[in-house]
């Protein structure tokens, strides 16, 4: 069982395809209640920095190129038992290999534009939260 706070990111997949309003809808009624949320974008610095864990990835650099290659939208969201309940509820990383009905099976294009970034762990959660909010921007 993990902490009531996940952080979650819908990319610019797809915030471009117009899927901002169904991810939404799809999260709320999971039952998670939104206590930020911010429309922006990343610079390069920042996505490197996000994304760092995966520096030594042969993938780093184009995904921090595709994270910077439009708007996403940044969301600090609550819910009972939040990272797992997220992660079933967005599949795996894999649209592929996402079971049918998740958000990344139903919405991501491929396993780099895969539409949501979800937090793997109640300290990553609060350190993206963090990335992205002040104490004052959370509800
Ligand atoms: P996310 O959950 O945000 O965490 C790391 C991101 O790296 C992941 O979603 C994908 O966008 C990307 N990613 C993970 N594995 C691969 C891969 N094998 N090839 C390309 N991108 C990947």
């Amino acid at each position: 069982m993990t902490g009531r706070y996940t952080f979650s990111m819908i990319k610019p997949d797809a915030v471009r395809s117009n899927y901002i309003g169904q991810i939404i809808s799809e999260i709320t009624e999971a039952g998670f209640q939104i206590r930020a949320m911010k429309y922006t974008s990343l610079s390069t610095n920042q996505a490197r920095s996000f994304y760092a864990v995966h520096k030594e990835r042969p993938f780093y650099n184009e995904l921090v190129e595709f994270m910077c290659s439009g708007p996403i939208v940044a969301l600090v969201l609550e819910n009972e038992n939040a990272i797992e309940s997220f992660r079933t509820l967005i599949g795996s990383t894999d649209p592929s290999k996402a079971e049918k009905g998740t958000i990344r099976e139903k919405y991501a294009e491929s396993i780099q534009n895969n539409a949501v970034h979800g937090s793997d762990s109640d300290e990553n959660a609060e350190i993206e939260g963090n990335f992205f909010f002040s104490q004052l921007e959370r509800f």
